[in-house]
């Protein structure tokens, strides 16, 4: 059985409430963060090799590093709890299943970071969750890890939930602080980065769920221990949101390093290919990956098992790796049609582009139009070259990555299912053969 650590009281009934948290070693973090000095915090989670979990994998003990400390001016906190990329769906299961884990978290990042005001930006739609949360945070209070004078150390912390309108942009982080402060949520242009002006222009660490919910084990066992546990650079465990033509659609922690393989064919994780299907494709760390094809996906360009770890999954570049990002696990057989998925994930970002930036605004709907065209069986194949050529436009021209997230679904999928497209072309009556309801919305099952 592979560890677990976020999960590892996953199954204890009544986990979700305070007594039975904190009867399982809940608040350890915060009852020894407390002792220890904002630096040794740091320190603990830079030797732990913690990585952020949003998708970037920027290491988390750098970036509250840079965190800007003048005299007198307040810092912020803030969990970025939106969790909109199709195909992921591990933060809003742990914060159902174990709200305390985040709030302890965020009480012990705040003592690292020297921060009084916390927020917990959450997604609009998470409304169940937005219920759980503040129940815990009230528990929270009423047992003194909230408020003044916490554990009577003279430290105080406010933590705050905050629910977004449902706007994919506001996770990227600076349409979030902007959408915090009541504004729309349009990303800022960087430098300055959040560290140096981030929410109301203070210093500001904006983290994910995952990535806070981790500093609790990086604290109890130390950031040593924790860098043991992972492969190489991919420190620690993540958990993997796994759905498509699987037998186990679900949430699964796993220890960074096993192989793709074991994920998709093991009992212990997505138990094999529903229906005993062939795989044919993978979109690895939520829809703004690179789609790869299931021998890439199995194995690296020199014949390696492929792994689950960021280098793992980057192995070979664009050309034949992909991304860990989020965790997103989308997993099709042959009965998928690549370029129909292609066409939902383009109409989500036509959708959700915030439209400051021409080359995604205009690209997105463009790319967005000929998979329509092509599907509907007027493309040509100027039309799959006109694709190639938008998104290279888009890829590296916009503020945000958003645009980075629209183009290299595009790329990738005419990379390595230019065959499919040519198929769409030249022989439209192949559209009767594939199951058009197998788009994303039905791949992507939760439990
Ligand atoms: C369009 C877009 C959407 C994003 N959505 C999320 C999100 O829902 N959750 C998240 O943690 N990060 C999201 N990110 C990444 C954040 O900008 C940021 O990098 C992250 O919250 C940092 O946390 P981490 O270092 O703990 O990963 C998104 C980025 C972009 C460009």
């Amino acid at each position: 059985m592979g560890r677990k650590i976020l999960l590892e009281h996953d199954n204890v009934p009544g986990i979700q409430g305070y007594d039975v948290y904190r009867k399982n070693g809940g608040y350890a973090s915060v009852e020894k963060a407390i002792k220890m000095t904002p630096e040794a915090i740091v320190e603990e989670v830079k030797k732990s090799g913690l990585r952020g979990r949003g998708g970037a994998g920027f290491p988390t003990g750098m970036k509250w590093s840079f965190l800007a400390k003048p005299e007198g001016v307040a810092r912020y906190l803030v969990c970025n709890a939106d969790e909109s990329e199709p195909g992921t769906f591990k933060d809003r299961y742990l914060m159902s299943r174990i709200p305390h884990l985040l709030i302890e978290g965020m009480i012990t990042s705040s003592l690292a970071l020297g921060v009084k005001t916390a927020y917990i930006y959450i997604r609009g739609e998470f409304f169940y969750i937005v219920r759980i949360l503040e129940k815990a945070i009230n528990e929270a209070y009423a047992n003194g890890w909230l408020g003044k004078n916490i554990l009577g150390s003279g430290v105080d912390l406010d933590l705050y939930v905050h629910v977004g309108a449902g706007a994919y942009i506001c996770g990227e982080e600076t349409a979030l602080l902007e959408s915090l402060e009541g504004k729309r949520g349009n990303p800022r242009i960087k430098p300055p980065f959040p560290a140096i002006a981030g929410l109301y222009g203070c210093p500001t660490v904006v983290n994910n769920v995952e990535t806070i919910a981790a500093v609790v084990p990086v604290i109890n066992m130390g950031g040593e221990e924790y860098a043991k546990i992972g492969i190489g650079k991919s420190a620690g465990t993540k958990l993997i949101s796994a759905s498509g033509h699987i037998n186990k659609p679900g949430v699964y922690e796993i220890e960074m390093g096993i192989t793709v393989e074991d994920f998709i064919y093991s009992d212990e994780y997505c138990g094999g290919m529903l229906n005993g299907g062939k795989l044919k494709a993978v979109v690895a760390g939520g829809s703004s990956v690179p789609i790869l094809p299931a021998d890439k996906i199995l194995s690296t360009a020199n014949g390696e098992k492929r792994l689950m770890s960021y280098e793992g999954l980057a192995d070979g570049g664009f050309a034949t790796g992909t991304m860990l990002g989020s965790g997103g696990f989308i997993v099709m057989d042959e009965t998928a049609s690549v370029v129909q998925n292609l066409h939902t994930f383009a109409r989500f970002y036509h959708h959700e582009s915030c439209g400051q930036c021409s080359p995604c605004r205009e690209g997105t709907g463009w790319m967005e139009k000929i998979l329509h065209k092509i599907l509907d069986g007027h493309g040509t194949l100027a039309d799959v070259d006109l694709l190639w050529e938008i998104q290279g436009k888009i890829e590296g021209n916009t503020i945000c990555p958003l645009g980075d997230a629209a183009a290299w679904p595009v790329a990738s999928a005419i990379r390595h299912f230019r065959s499919e497209f040519e198929a769409y072309v030249n022989n439209p009556g192949v559209l009767k053969e594939v199951n058009h309801y197998n788009n994303v919305y039905n791949l992507v099952k939760t439990h």
